[in-house]
């Protein structure tokens, strides 16, 4: 029976409904989001629906992952429209606390992550998956679930995640679910709807080159790769990449010769003021 969505902001309200789920021997899914939320959530929100009793959606955007002040207040917020989204979509309970609730006290807490943490994303963004752990962590040990969500668009996020729930020996199974795109191929994410116009029409350019780049993969290796899609992408001068890697599915690591199955294409791309990521696998 589909109860009401319940909205709350306190870890302690949070804690009581949990429990009182767990009574009643109800698996828990969660999905951690910093709200915004898009086709893309929408998919890991009905995955959890259908694989757990209770589904509880965090909203939350937060502050220890942004190494960019600017980015921080420019990241969209809309937590009335998040929370029809959330109902609709069955989830039992959307948790959308202030900063100070989830951090009475600055999270001084320092991950060992290496050498995950240590290229791409985190080489171009010092500090920003020490702050993922830290509330990652945080949202585990309050929640305890049984299941947790996480997109692949975000993938070595993901990595990063698994390899703290081993760390921290937490009880959850990591859920990686497939990147939704949008028609024209760009992958969702909440930065799109800062996208310029002009930026918007380009970034397909983004996946199109990672795609297109799967024979010359094969046929003359990574280095023509790259090069191929750093060019793909900066052709007509409205998206620059940051980087653009091949590397191990596995461990994040760049590879110099190209193996199926294991080899994966990451980019970012500073799309005027918007800064987005995509990977391919091949
Ligand atoms: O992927 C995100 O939206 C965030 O990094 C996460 C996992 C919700 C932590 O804030």
């Amino acid at each position: 029976m589909q109860m009401s969505m319940q909205q709350i902001d306190t870890t302690q309200s949070l804690r009581q409904i949990i429990a009182a789920h767990r009574e009643l021997k109800r698996t828990v899914g969660l999905v951690p989001t910093m709200g915004a939320l898009h086709a893309g959530h929408a998919a890991l929100i009905r995955r959890a629906v259908a694989e757990n009793g209770v589904v509880i959606v965090s909203d939350f955007v937060n502050p220890t992952q942004f190494n960019n002040p600017m980015d921080l207040r420019a990241y969209p917020r809309q937590l009335s429209q998040d929370a029809q989204l959330v109902k609709a979509l069955g989830a039992d309970i959307l948790f959308a606390p202030s900063v100070e609730e989830m951090y009475p006290e600055p999270d001084e807490r320092v991950f060992d992550l290496s050498p995950l943490d240590s290229v791409m994303e985190g080489a171009k963004r010092p500090g920003h998956f020490n702050g993922v752990a830290q509330i990652v962590s945080r949202l585990l040990t309050l929640v305890m679930p049984d299941r947790a969500y996480f997109g692949e668009k975000d993938y070595q996020q993901l990595l990063i995640v698994q390899r703290l729930v081993k760390q921290l020996e937490l009880p959850v199974e990591i859920v990686p679910c497939p990147i939704v795109r949008e028609e024209d191929g760009l992958a969702m994410s909440s930065r799109n709807q800062l996208l310029s116009a002009e930026c918007r029409r380009e970034a397909p350019r983004i996946q199109q080159a990672l795609r297109g780049a799967a024979d010359i993969l094969s046929a003359q290796g990574i280095e023509a790769a790259r090069q191929w899609v750093t060019e793909e992408i900066n052709r007509g001068g409205v998206l620059q990449t940051e980087y653009v890697s091949f590397a191990s599915a596995d461990d994040l690591m760049p590879m110099s010769n190209y193996v199926p199955g294991v080899t994966m294409g990451f980019v970012a791309v500073q799309a005027g003021n918007v800064r987005l990521i995509d990977n391919c696998k091949y």
